[in-house]
């Protein structure tokens, strides 16, 4: 299964009775594992998590931390572009040159890549004097 057709699956999932917009999220570990993440709300508005961070949590327990590629599909008029957020999660376990692929559910797709989301990251390379 690919993964925009995984991340598809898995936003039926998405717990989203505030916003009514479901995402889903599926990610390819360099393992070649697969995980999946959706948008998790809640009542309290700031609690809610994003497709994208539910995914990778669902990487790091499952004890993989490097993403090869990574989807994310929401029912939106053009590919759903992740929050700044979850670009800053998804460079912690990527490389600037994984692909993206960012889709709606009518089937636009958008392919980028970690570096274009989030040009000049912090990354631990900043900290080296400390
Ligand atoms: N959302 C995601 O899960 N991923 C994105 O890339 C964009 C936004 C969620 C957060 C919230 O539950 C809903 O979409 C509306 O912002």
């Amino acid at each position: 299964m690919s993964l925009i057709e995984s991340a598809r699956l898995v936003r039926e999932n998405a717990h989203a009775p505030y916003s009514n917009f479901k995402v889903g999220a599926a990610l390819r570990a360099r393992s070649g594992r697969t995980y999946q993440g959706c948008n998790v709300e809640n009542v309290a508005y700031p609690e809610g998590t994003c497709a994208e961070a539910g995914a990778i949590a669902a990487m790091v327990a499952g004890g993989d931390t490097q993403i090869a590629e990574i989807a994310v599909i929401a029912d939106s008029p053009k590919p759903v572009s992740p929050c700044g957020g979850c670009r800053q999660k998804i460079a912690e376990f990527a490389a600037g040159d994984v692909k993206v692929t960012l889709a709606t559910t009518d089937g636009i797709v958008m392919e980028t890549t970690v570096a274009a989301l989030l040009p000049g990251s912090f990354d631990a390379d900043y900290m080296s004097r400390s």
